[in-house]
This record gives structure tokens, sequence and C-alpha cells, in this order.
């Protein structure tokens, strides 16, 4: 099947070079040329575990190719165009900014010829899939296109995994014969996923409504773990009670210092906004979105006062990117804590993250110092603070630490450690 995908960012450069692997004919475009260039080299542009090895042997089997614009032979002849350009928050209003799927969608109706089925994977507002349908019937008249809502699942740090294991796939149109071709598209998928097809606008729901619900269970988490903390119990214990029931289930139980990542604050916001303008108050989602931001002032807060004690305190920080396994720092809760730290007091903060510092640094600058290791980070440090749960920062080497700290004080928001309390 001969497939185009627009956007090769966390989600177009998995499911692109995914896509290739099972066989199909894949053209991934970016706008941004650097991007392009390096792909076209053979070089990933982004962390996630086995893409590099994927996208080598997309390209080598040829299956797999890169360009830089919407050119008339990128869409002519393919059955499948996927729109996985980026939705960010519109930071006046909080819903979701559709300026890169319209610039995307009017570069693909101006080119395109022939029937061809635009399936959009970005995560959009419920009503989206009939804007766009309406915009290309206006920019292009002549052309016949089937516009539906593929949304997409995956987490980062496990973007391959998830597209070969994905838990479902969700399918919004009502047409019989495109849901036949998303089926084929996927075929070679084994063990084969799980498809729920289902209206354009359910679809569109079912992502934002997901990724809420997750949001706010780790919000829920979180709170138990306040309470726990006041109230002599161990929060680990309670969720792993929780867990149990598998009406609750175990998973996004872990508490921390707050959810963070290029979707879930985003999501979380523009889903609050458009049930706003269709007159629904969503109560619990709001106190999740307040909830989580408050956290993370709360945790900068605990962090000093730890260390209230000592003047100008060096304060190391394990972890930059918002969660293992990835290098991004979007909406990172250590992104957040850091800068409340620095802003709000004399410390030094000294960082280490294995994957992330690039990203980190475009976000804060010269403002802090960036260790070449974790050791390096610890080094002369009043107190360790542990903000991303890599395995590498698990069962440090505490006797180690302990030499080359001026105090004994740890803080593991990720719990990473079976430590505790803040000292050892
Ligand atoms: P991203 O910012 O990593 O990548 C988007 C890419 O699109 C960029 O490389 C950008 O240059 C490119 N782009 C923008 N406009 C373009 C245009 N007109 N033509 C060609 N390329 C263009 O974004 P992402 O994290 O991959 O997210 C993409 C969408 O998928 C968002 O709607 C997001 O909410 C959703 N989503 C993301 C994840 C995730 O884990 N990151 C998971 C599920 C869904
Ligand atoms: C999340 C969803 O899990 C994906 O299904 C979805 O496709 C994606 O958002 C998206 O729409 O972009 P992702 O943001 O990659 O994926 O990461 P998660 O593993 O969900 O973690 C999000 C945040 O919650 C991280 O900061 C993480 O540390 C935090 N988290 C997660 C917790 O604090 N506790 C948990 O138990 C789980």
């Amino acid at each position: 099947m001969k497939i185009t995908i627009i956007g090769t960012g966390y989600v177009g450069l998995p499911t692109g070079a995914g896509l290739a692997s099972l066989g199909h004919d894949v053209t991934c475009v970016d706008c941004v040329k650097d991007t392009i260039e390096t792909l076209k080299a053979g070089k990933v542009t982004l962390y996630e575990k086995g893409l590099e090895e994927l996208l080598t042997s997309g390209m080598t089997s040829g299956h797999l190719h890169f360009t830089c614009s919407i050119e008339k032979e990128v869409v002519r002849g393919a059955q499948v165009i996927i729109i996985a350009v980026g939705t960010p928050e519109n930071l006046r209003t909080g819903e979701a900014d559709l300026s890169y799927l319209f610039a995307a969608v009017e570069q693909v109706a101006k080119k395109l010829e022939g029937p061809a089925v635009v399936a959009i994977k970005s995560t959009v507002p419920v009503g989206t899939g009939d804007e766009v349908e309406r915009f290309i019937r206006k920019t292009n008249p002549r052309v016949q296109a089937e516009i539906i809502s593929l949304p997409e699942f995956l987490r980062e740090g496990y973007a391959v995994h998830d597209f070969f294991h994905p838990k479902r796939i969700v399918v919004g149109t009502q047409s019989e014969k495109v849901r036949s071709l998303i089926r084929e598209m996927y075929a070679p998928l084994s063990p084969a996923p799980k498809m729920l097809f289902v209206s354009r606008r359910s679809s569109e729901l079912i992502k934002y409504a997901s990724n809420a619900f997750l949001a706010m269970k780790i919000h829920y988490i979180n709170e138990m773990a306040d309470l726990c903390e006041a109230a002599g119990a161990n929060i680990h214990e309670v969720s792993r009670g929780m867990g149990a029931d598998t009406r609750i289930g175990s998973a996004f139980l872990q508490p921390g210092p707050g959810y963070g990542g290029s979707c879930f604050p985003k999501d979380t916001k523009a889903l609050l906004h458009m049930a706003r303008k269709h007159g629904i108050n969503l109560s619990l989602v709001r106190s999740t979105i307040l909830g989580n931001e408050e956290r993370r002032k709360l945790m900068a807060i605990k962090i000093l006062k730890s260390v209230e004690d000592i003047q100008r305190p060096r304060i190391a920080i394990w972890g930059l990117a918002f969660k293992e396994g990835t290098d991004d720092c979007r909406e990172s809760p250590a992104i957040g804590i850091i800068q409340y730290i620095i802003t709000h007091s004399a410390a030094t903060v000294v960082a280490y993250d294995p994957k992330a510092m690039q990203n980190a640094h475009k976000l804060l600058g010269d403002s802090i110092k960036y260790a070449s290791n974790k050791e390096a980070a610890a080094q002369g440090a009043d107190m360790l603070v542990i903000l991303t749960g890599w395995d590498d920062f698990i069962s440090p080497d505490l006797k180690k630490l302990k030499m080359i700290m001026n105090t004994s004080r740890i803080m593991d928001l990720r719990f990473t450690m079976s430590l505790t309390g803040s000292s050892f």
C-alpha cells in the first residue's frame, strides 16, 4: 500500500518506519529541512528505543522515503495520507492550536488529484474532521477525499513497541470501504490488533477522554500520596492494594512530581476548553489540571525547605526528561521544578540526564549547570533530587554518594529506590 505521512515527530517517524517494516511503501514528509536531511542520512532526529534500527531497515529495504515538501508525486497515488503534525496548546486560550494541521491539509488539498483517504492521526478536538472535510472541499472542489480520524495512543519511550503491539486501533469513519482499507494497512501486525470502528466524532473524543482519564488517575494517586505521608501510610502499599482490583487496574498509579509531556497537559486543557464550548462542565478534568500545576510548585517548595539551613545550596538533579525512555522535555515536571528553584532561591542547580541534556538546554539555557554523568552532578551537592525514573538511577551506590556529596540528603520523587526518607 502506498502511504504518505506528514510530520516526522514522535508520532510520525515511528509510525512511518513501522508501516514501512510491514511492507508498505511509505513517504514521510516534514517541513523542517534539517530534519529531513538528517533522516535521509539514516540518522534519527529523536530518541526512541529501537527506532534507529527500524529506520535503517526501512531505508535499506527501499520501503521508507523522506522528503521536505508535499509535492504532487508525494500525494499522487497514495491510498492513505496520514497527518501527524503537532497540535500544541494555544497558550492564550488553552485550546488546541490547529494551524499546523490546516497548513498541512491545505498543501495536501492543493496537490491531491485522485481519491484518497486522509487520516488525521494528530490529536484534534471533536468536530475537526468535519471542518477539515469542508476546508478541503472549498480549497479543491474536484478532489475526492475521505477524511477519517485515526488517533494515536503510543507512549513516548515505547513508541516502536506500541506501534507493533497497540492496545487498540480506533478508526473513526462510517465508510465500510475505508474500514477495509485501514484493516488492510494494519493486517501484517501479529498478533492482530483489536480494531474499533466508530464514528469520526467518537474517535476524536476517545483520544482526549483516554488521556484525561489517565492524567486524572495520576493526579488521584498523587493526592493519595500526600494523604499517606500525612497519615503515616505507605503510598506504594496503598497503590498496590488498589491496583489489585481489576476494576481499578494497577497502571498509572505511580506517584511522582506530577504528569508532564507533550500530551497530558495540553490535551486535558484542550478537552476542558472543548467541553466549555459545548456548555459542559468537566469538573474532574479541571481539578486535575489545577492540581497537577500546583504539584510542581509544591515539590519545588519541598525541595527548598529541605535545604533551607544552607545559605547557597548546591542541588543536584538527576533527570530532566518528562519521563524515562525519552529525550522529550516538553512540559517536563523536572524543568518546571528547576525553574521554580532558580527563580525563588539562591540555589545552584547541577543536572544530569542520560538522553535529554540537549533538549533541556533549549529550555533552561545556561541558568543551570550541566554534568556529564550522574556522579559529577552529585559531586559536592547539598541535596540530590531524582526527577526522572531512568533505570540508571535505580539503586544508586549510596556509599559512593555519601562520599562525594556534602550532605546525605536525597529526595527521590520517582521512587526509583527503596529509600523512603530524604536522608541516608
Ligand atoms: P512533534 O512536534 O514531535 O512532530 C510534529 C512534526 O510535524 C514536526 O517535525 C514538524 O516539523 C512537522 N510539521 C508541522 N507542520 C507541518 C507541515 N505543514 N508539513 C510537514 N510537516 C509539518 O509532534 P508529535 O509529538 O509527533 O505529535 C503529533 C500529534 O500526535 C499531536 O497532535 C499529538 O498530540 C499527537 N500524539 C502525540 C503522541 C506523543 O507521544 N508525542 C502520542 C499520541 C498522539
Ligand atoms: C501518554 C499516553 O500514555 C499515551 O497513550 C498517549 O498516546 C500519549 O500520552 C499522547 O497522547 O501523547 P506519554 O505522554 O508518552 O503517553 O507518557 P506516559 O507514560 O503516559 O506518562 C505521562 C506522564 O505521566 C509522565 O510525566 C509520567 O512520568 C507520568 N506518570 C505516568 C506518572 O506520574 N505516574 C504514572 O503512574 C504514570
